[in-house]
């Protein structure tokens, strides 16, 4: 069964035709990445335009190069939310005139169902098993830091969840103290190479008795030892003197004040703390709701120091999509398609955008 997944919530606009939920036929993304780049974010009249111009374009470009005509099709999926709201309407208003038209059911897929089933996809080759229920599923991108555990096919129960700033917005905010650019994430992990992971002691915010992340303190600290503010002390502490190699930017360059800031090292710290974090968290959950497998999802599972650590400390199989299946795609669209329409679900025309929709507690 052949569903084309369309995915445009934020600055990705994309296509892909799947096969039965796990085989990829074509997976077609357009980034808008190098004009948002411009702004340090995603200017979201800027991102709607641009899904204008690129939609049909991105959508016969995964058409052919699946090599699949419209009567190949068995559905249409495509991300109703959450996102921007400018964004989601062109994909979704895609899909429906593409449904209508071709006579195709209708499926409207949660953005983070969409990242959970990237998990599906046959990334590694065409022996790798299905994954396991019950799966508990850390879904980490610029909008959400979600504990999920999948009990079957679209049933999810939320066990924790930011209660502050996402984990990928974090990378960005941070990114953007230190005058590493945009997106952050890959900026981060990049500059984090050089530097030393323990260089700062930077706070880890464990929220003990509960499976709920909080960021917003490690962010502030990092602000705090970049900009010499009252606290940077603290984090210093235990910090050798810093060398050349551990200089970096001055922070006037990044528009703050005049002063050599050691980005690699404050980059390594950073990095460091939220990996503990998401790691030992995650470890938690999975052992106390007796989680067959723990699966990585979103932009942020892309780092390669979570997937590492991820793997060496939960003693369980731990999935990984590759990383170009953990960032915004239609492939994974298409496979949470896939298996929920064969669970059934089906949408009408009168199907709207919803920016703000969260995964609802069905286990
Ligand atoms: O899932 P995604 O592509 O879009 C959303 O649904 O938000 O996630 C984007 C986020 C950004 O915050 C980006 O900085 C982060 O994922 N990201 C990373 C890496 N690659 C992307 N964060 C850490 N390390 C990376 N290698
Ligand atoms: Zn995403």
């Amino acid at each position: 069964m052949k569903i084309l997944g369309i995915e445009t919530s934020c600055d990705e606009t994309a296509a892909a035709v799947v096969v039965d939920g796990r085989t990829i036929l074509s997976n077609v993304v357009a980034s808008q990445i190098d004009i948002h780049r411009e702004y340090g974010g995603v200017v979201p009249e800027v991102a709607s335009r641009q899904h204008m111009l690129a939609i049909i374009p991105v959508v016969d470009r995964a058409r052919s190069e699946a090599q699949v005509g419209w009567q190949d099709l068995a559905a249409v999926a495509v991300t109703k939310g959450p996102g921007l709201a400018g964004s989601l309407l062109v994909g979704l208003n895609a899909a429906k005139g593409i449904a209508f038209a071709q006579g195709l059911p209708l499926v409207g897929i949660n953005h983070l169902e969409g990242h959970i089933y990237a998990n599906w996809l046959l990334a590694l080759g065409p022996g790798q098993p299905e994954p396991a229920f019950p799966l508990l599923c850390l879904i980490v991108s610029g909008g959400h830091s979600d504990l999920v555990l999948l009990t079957g096919h679209g049933r999810y129960r939320l066990l924790g969840r930011s209660i502050d700033d996402a984990a990928g917005e974090a990378f960005d905010k941070v990114a953007r103290i230190l005058g590493l650019g945009y997106p952050g994430g890959p900026a981060i992990q990049q500059a984090a190479r050089g530097g030393r992971p323990n260089a700062y002691h930077l706070p880890r915010a464990w929220l003990r008795g509960s499976h709920d992340f909080s960021f917003s303190g490690l962010k502030t600290a990092v602000l705090h030892a970049a900009t010499g503010d009252r606290g940077s002390e603290r984090a210093r502490e235990g910090r050798p003197a810093p060398d050349e190699r551990a200089r970096g930017v001055k922070l006037s360059e990044a528009g703050r004040v005049a002063r050599e800031v050691p980005v690699a090292d404050l980059a390594a710290s950073f990095q460091e703390a939220m990996v503990e974090v998401l790691v030992e968290k995650t470890r938690a959950a999975a052992e106390q709701h007796g989680a067959a497998q723990v699966a990585l999802a979103g932009g942020v599972a892309a780092n390669s120091l979570l997937r590492q650590r991820m793997k060496e400390r939960v003693p369980l199989p731990v999935l990984c999509p590759p990383p170009d299946l953990c960032t915004d795609n239609a492939a994974m669209v298409a496979a949470a398609g896939y298996y929920l329409y064969r669970a059934g679900r089906r949408d009408g025309w009168d199907m709207d955008v919803i920016p703000s929709l969260r995964l609802s507690s069905t286990a």
